[in-house]
Parts: C-alpha cells; sequence; structure tokens
C-alpha cells in the first residue's frame, strides 16, 4: 500500500511585513506615514492621504490616469515605490490651481475645448500638460503629441485635448492677453 504523501508541510504564520515610516512632501504638507515597502504613491496618496483626484486606470503603466509631479517631472504614480520619494515634492491634481482660484488656465483650457468628457484620464493629462508648459511653454504640436503619447483617453479622440494644450499654451505666454494669440500657430511645426 503506497503511502500518501502530503502536499504541502505544516502551515505557518506569514511574518508580518514591517512598514517604514516616511515623510512625505505632498501639496507643500509633509505627511508622516507608515508604508510597506512596496506600496505605490499611487495608493498612498489615494488610501492614506485622502488625495483621490489622482485616477487609478490600469495600474501598470500603460494609461496615464495616475500622473503626479515628483520634483517637477511627471511622473507615474502606480510605478512609483512610496518609500524611494522620501523628501521630494510631490504635487497632486488637488494643488494644481493657483492660490486663490478654482481652476489652473490649463483646467479651464481643458473645460473649454471639450478635452474632458467622462473625466477619468483628466488628471493624468492636466498633470502631464502643466509639467509640459512649465518647462516649455510654447510647445509645437508634435511636442504636444509626444509629451501626452503616455497618456490614453477613450472619449475624446484627442484633438480637443490638443487644442486645449495650444489653447493653454497660448493663455499662459501671454499671447492671447496680448490679442494676438492665433491658437493654431501653437501646433506650427515649421
Ligand atoms: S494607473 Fe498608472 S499608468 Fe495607468
Ligand atoms: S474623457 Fe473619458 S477617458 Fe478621457
Amino acid at each position: 500500500m503506497p503511502k500518501s504523501i502530503p502536499l504541502r508541510g505544516p502551515t505557518k504564520a506569514p511574518a508580518p511585513i514591517e512598514r517604514l515610516v516616511v515623510k512625505l512632501d505632498v501639496n507643500g504638507r509633509t505627511h508622516e506615514v507608515a508604508v510597506r515597502p512596496a506600496d505605490v504613491l499611487l495608493d498612498t496618496l489615494r488610501n492614506e492621504l485622502g488625495l483621490t483626484g489622482t485616477t487609478r486606470g490600469c495600474d501598470m503603466g500603460t494609461c496615464g490616469c495616475c500622473t503626479v509631479h515628483v520634483d517637477g517631472v511627471a511622473t507615474l504614480s502606480c510605478l512609483t515605490l512610496t518609500a524611494l520619494v522620501e523628501g521630494k515634492k510631490i504635487r497632486t491634481i488637488e494643488d494644481i490651481a493657483p492660490l486663490g482660484t478654482d481652476l489652473h488656465p490649463v483646467q479651464e483650457a481643458f473645460h473649454r475645448c471639450g478635452g474632458s468628457q467622462c473625466g477619468f484620464c483628466t488628471p493624468g493629462f492636466i498633470m502631464t500638460t502643466v509639467a509640459l508648459l512649465e518647462g516649455n511653454p510654447r510647445p509645437t504640436e508634435a511636442e504636444i503629441r509626444r509629451e501626452i503619447s503616455g497618456n490614453m483617453c477613450r472619449c475624446t479622440g484627442y484633438l480637443k485635448i490638443i487644442e486645449a494644450v495650444k489653447t493653454a499654451a497660448a493663455e499662459l505666454s501671454g499671447e492671447a492677453a496680448r490679442g494676438n494669440g492665433n491658437v493654431d500657430s501653437a501646433g506650427d511645426d515649421s
């Protein structure tokens, strides 16, 4: 009679995962949070800090919904370990409007140009666009297309988003205020 072989050894409760206490600078405020080594910034922002404006789409770095700024650079928070951004300046969609206003000019441009429909992708596009225009106030259309290529939208077909970025660029660089802001010229690659 063959002996039965146990499929598993004796079960042992897994050791609890140690948490690290990290100090995060988010939107100009310091937060102390206890995180597991594998926790990503998207979860920390949404679940620990209640900053749910940053949305979760694919959770694997392909949709851009979760874009925030880390030291001014557009960054996918679903792929960023929270423990690694201690000491860096994190900025989210909740803090993007200038003091005393409700909307950033980029948000206004998206609203006016129809660059947002269901809105799920919009925080990511806004954060990508703001980082782009802070570094390059008058991007060509090719530069805009390249910069937003990591952000996906299922609703708008992208043309209105590109128009919104051009409009925001013209306004922020003062052309619209001077009355000579030909929005279409913002996309002139020649
Ligand atoms: S949720 Fe981060 S890229 Fe999609
Ligand atoms: S506005 Fe709906 S996914 Fe972009």
